[in-house]
């Protein structure tokens, strides 16, 4: 399957949604990554499901909507509602996380786990056949801009030997200090979804970065 890119909008000019979106829309991007930080799970607070009804509106890609938010399960169907197509709850936010999982699933998205740097993908064991999506973390979590932590190159390569071994639908995508700089490389561990927030919008050329990115393995490699 050929690699998604989902370019992260907390990157973008928050006074100007609708131009960042209309890039969006004109570009090879596949999904819109979409942040939701509480200030709690990460010291940072970002936007609810208001900001994510408007990209919902302006943007005519799927919404890849990130809960860094504690008790995400308060708010799954209400994230599905304001437009999200795949929602993503972290590992170490969810104390029953196979019911979070569940209720994900129950409203018709796509259901993600991201796991921060520091957690092994070993927690995933229980559950990799329940879910769409593994978010390798790839920086802390509640910032964009941040350098990216090459342990989680390691990270990928053994998640997508296991999936492999598994033979399971699961995507790996990859979130933070995510540029052209690593993304060839990051496919062939076996990445399939690049979330790309600075080096897309604060980039000259977003359009061709993402255009970039998205041909990375053309007649180069197979992966
Ligand atoms: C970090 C977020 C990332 C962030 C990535 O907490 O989950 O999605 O937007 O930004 P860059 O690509 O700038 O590291
Ligand atoms: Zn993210």
């Amino acid at each position: 399957m050929k690699h998604l890119i989902a370019p992260s909008v907390l990157a973008a000019d928050f006074s100007n949604l609708r131009e960042a979106t209309a890039m969006i829309n004109l570009s090879e991007a596949d999904w819109l990554h979409v942040d939701v930080m509480d200030g709690r799970f990460v010291p940072n607070i970002s936007f609810g499901m208001d900001i994510v009804r408007t990209l919902h509106q302006l943007c005519e890609k799927p919404l890849d909507v990130h809960l860094m938010i504690v008790e995400p399960e308060r708010y799954i169907e209400r994230f599905r509602e304001a437009g999200a197509e795949v929602i993503t709850v972290h590992y170490e936010a969810c104390p029953h996380l196979h019911r979070s999982i569940q209720q994900i699933k129950a409203t018709g998205a796509k259901a993600g786990v991201a796991l921060n740097p520091h957690t092994p993908i070993s927690v995933l064991e229980n559950v990799l056949e329940d879910i769409d999506l593994v978010c390798l973390m790839s920086v802390n979590p509640g910032f964009g801009g941040q350098k990216f932590i090459y342990q989680t190159l390691a990270k990928v390569r053994r998640l997508s030997a296991r999936i492999e071994e598994r033979n399971l639908p699961v995507l790996i995508e990859i979130d933070g200090g995510v540029g052209l700089q690593n993304a060839e490389v990051l496919l062939q561990a076996g990445a399939r979804v690049l979330v790309a927030g600075s080096s897309v919008f604060k980039a000259e050329q977003p359009l061709d970065v993402i255009s970039r990115m998205k041909s990375i393995g053309n007649n180069t490699f197979s992966y």
